[in-house]
């Protein structure tokens, strides 16, 4: 046990149905949210998928706007134009169904809407080395209910980050805008690619691999971290292998969920901080950020963070409970490494077609990222440079 002293603990009223087929349980489960115009809110990919389908059929004309198409990651512009069909058609609760950006898009409306104003006044601002300001949005929200078909756990949190104009990732917290319904529905994400799971199952390993070692965490966030990678690394092999089988999809699921309350009660550290810049400024998307970075950001902090990593080790398997600290931690980074290359993940930055000249300018922007303030190992610049060079 290795808990910074003193800590916070927050759980949310979401309503958790995690069931093959639990998407037809929709339409009673929306009357006792008691919204009536819902908006359905989908990326690009997942506008046409089994969930989204399936979902329309379950619901019919509760339905009465669609926003579908949503870029990877959505910016600003995107936000403030499905806010306004949102209230041009008088829209009371949004269905984000897809991803992270459809959960995340419809987070950012729901704030919009409801404080008004310009979005980028909404977001939580971090003044390196050690100031982070969070912004108190209490206005109340609409509703969303989210049916997750990847495993970003975007859906499960309190926070989201939005493009803005210059391609900064802006970042908002607001315990206003969790999901009131998730359904993680397995029988209808077997559509969804193999790769996008493993993916961002990499990114949900991230979220729990980070949370184990964040300088701000708990007895809770460390019990859920834990059990969500022992999730994450069964079932993601098992996906890929086998794209059809329901039951690993949703072992998947769940260790992204779990990975969801884990950063709903710890925060992320340099790892995210680096990925979210990978992904704004360097057009990678989030879940091929996390599944390259992962091992890279582990071994940058394998000394600061070494008994948490030894505990998770244990979580990858169960004899490293007998190693010695430091293999033991090591052996965390070895387990996650070989999870890459067994999902058939690329490893280094040079294989994901990112610009070499762009590592100084990724180093800047990582260091105003709040990540840097929740990491075990503060790091300058030059540092955060030398990390992406060796991720490179
Ligand atoms: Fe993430």
């Amino acid at each position: 046990m290795n808990i910074p002293p003193g800590f916070q603990l927050q759980f949310s009223r979401t309503r958790l149905i995690c069931r093959p087929g639990g998407v037809d349980s929709l339409p009673d489960e929306l009357q006792q949210i008691g919204a009536k115009r819902w908006m359905l809110v989908s990326g690009t990919r997942s506008a046409d998928s089994e969930a989204a389908k399936a979902v329309r059929q379950a619901l019919g004309s509760q339905i009465v706007a669609s926003w579908t198409g949503i870029p990877q990651h959505s910016g600003v512009d995107v936000i403030g134009a499905m806010a306004e069909h949102a209230r041009a058609n008088a829209v009371d609760g949004f269905l984000a169904v897809g991803g992270g950006s459809a959960s995340d898009s419809a987070k950012a409306a729901a704030i919009l809407l409801a404080e008004g104003g310009r979005l980028a006044d909404h977001a939580n601002v971090f003044y390196p080395p050690d100031r982070y300001v969070q912004q108190v949005l209490t206005n109340p929200k609409l509703p969303i209910v989210a049916i997750p078909t990847t495993l970003s756990a975007a859906e499960v949190t309190p926070g989201l980050g939005i493009r803005n104009d210059d391609g900064h990732k802006l970042v908002f917290w607001d315990p206003g805008v969790v999901p009131r319904l998730i359904v993680l529905d397995a029988a209808v994400c077997t559509d969804v690619p193999a790769d996008v799971f493993a993916s961002t199952g990499m990114n949900a390993l991230a979220h729990s691999i980070e949370g184990m070692y964040s300088r701000v965490r708990n007895p809770a966030s460390e019990a859920l971290a834990l059990q969500s990678i022992r999730y994450l690394s069964k079932a993601l092999p098992r996906v890929v292998d086998s794209p059809a089988d329901v039951a690993a999809r949703e072992q998947a699921l769940i260790g992204a969920y779990l990975s969801g309350l884990v950063i709903s009660n710890a925060r992320v550290g340099i790892h995210h901080g680096l990925c979210h810049g990978l992904g704004s400024m360097g057009g990678l998307s989030h879940g091929m950020a996390n599944a390259v970075f992962l091992p890279h950001a582990m071994r940058f902090n394998l000394e600061a963070a070494r008994d948490p990593l030894a505990m998770a080790a244990s979580a990858f398997d169960p004899k490293a409970h007998d190693l010695p600290a430091e293999q033991a931690a090591l052996s965390a980074v070895e387990s996650v490494a070989r999870l890459q290359q067994r999902l058939g993940l690329p490893a280094r930055l040079r294989d994901t077609g990112l610009d070499h000249a762009m590592l100084p300018r990724l180093a800047q922007h990582a260091m105003s990222d709040r990540g840097l303030y929740f990491n075990p190992r503060l790091a300058s610049e030059a540092e955060v440079l030398q990390l992406l060079e060796s991720a490179w």
